[in-house]
């Protein structure tokens, strides 16, 4: 796809035209920073819930955001004309610029300042389309471990369902306190590196702990860059939709850079596919 007709990255960290009206009581704030992680029963109106439901399914349906590569399979390695076992869409709201302006995505700006800080800004979105019955689990891992090793970073996540967000269609779980704990080390899923998702190595965390998040339409989660998470496998009859939103503080350079050599092994299965 040209420049001429790939559209531009929207411009995240602009203030929104509107106000938030809705916040976080002093508790949640507290509850976020001590357990890493804060669920909330509702991000925006059930009005706003069925219009973002509306965007994001003409999006998922258009698939004209597949041309311009972002979107990938993140559990398998098929690509995405294949049928993918995990459908996302990175930037959605390149494509659908109206999300930028929603009532949503005001709050989570606002919510993101309560939770980090003032100079709190929001870096990106995704969606991630669960297809019914048996799509695979969003295995247990830590978002930093994705990132620049070379960075550091004060970051979170906010992940919305547009449905009921069950154990059965894959809400998000969580193991509190796991945000203060390093990058642990991961592998590519099933130790493939052609496969893009990664998980957490087996034995290396104590996810005993772990907690559920069932939600509402329009409910939320919020969870630090260094959260353990995962949701479970899909097994109901319906996608199970959920918009993701990023925020974080200024990025900065970390004074000694961490290895993280499960990009290199994906870094260099990559270099391997396209010299073939
Ligand atoms: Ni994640």
């Amino acid at each position: 796809m040209n420049a001429a007709t790939s559209p531009k990255l929207p411009d995240y960290a602009a203030p929104s035209l509107l106000a938030p009206d809705r916040r976080l009581t002093a508790e949640q704030v507290i509850f976020f920073k001590t357990n890493g992680y804060l669920a909330i029963d509702a991000i925006m109106s059930p009005a706003e819930v069925a219009r973002v439901r509306g965007i994001y399914d003409q999006l998922f349906a258009e698939r004209s955001w597949r041309a311009a590569s972002d979107t990938y399979d993140l559990a398998g390695t098929g690509g995405v004309e294949k049928s993918a076992k995990l459908p996302q869409i990175l930037t959605p709201s390149k494509y659908a610029p109206e999300l930028l302006l929603t009532q949503m995505v005001a709050n989570i700006k606002g919510m993101a300042r309560q939770l980090l800080g003032d100079e709190a800004y929001m870096t990106g979105d995704h969606a991630i389309n669960k297809p019914p019955h048996e799509s695979p689990a969003t295995p247990w891992h830590q978002d930093e471990a994705y990132w620049n090793p070379a960075r550091e970073y004060h970051a979170l996540s906010v992940w919305i369902p547009l449905q009921p967000a069950t154990k059965q269609n894959g809400c998000m779980y969580f193991v509190p306190g796991s945000h203060e704990l390093e990058v642990v080390a991961h592998q590519p899923i099933g130790n493939d590196p052609r496969i893009p998702g990664l998980e957490i190595a087996p034995g290396v965390a104590d996810l005993s702990a772990a907690v559920a998040c069932e939600l509402p339409p329009g409910g939320a989660t919020f969870h630090y860059s260094r959260t353990f998470h995962y949701t479970p496998p899909n097994i109901s009859d319906d996608y199970r939709r959920a918009y993701i939103a990023s925020a974080s503080l200024p990025e900065k350079v970390r004074p000694v850079p961490r290895i993280f050599p499960w990009q290199e092994a994906q870094r260099q299965a990559r270099a391997g596919k396209s010299v073939q």
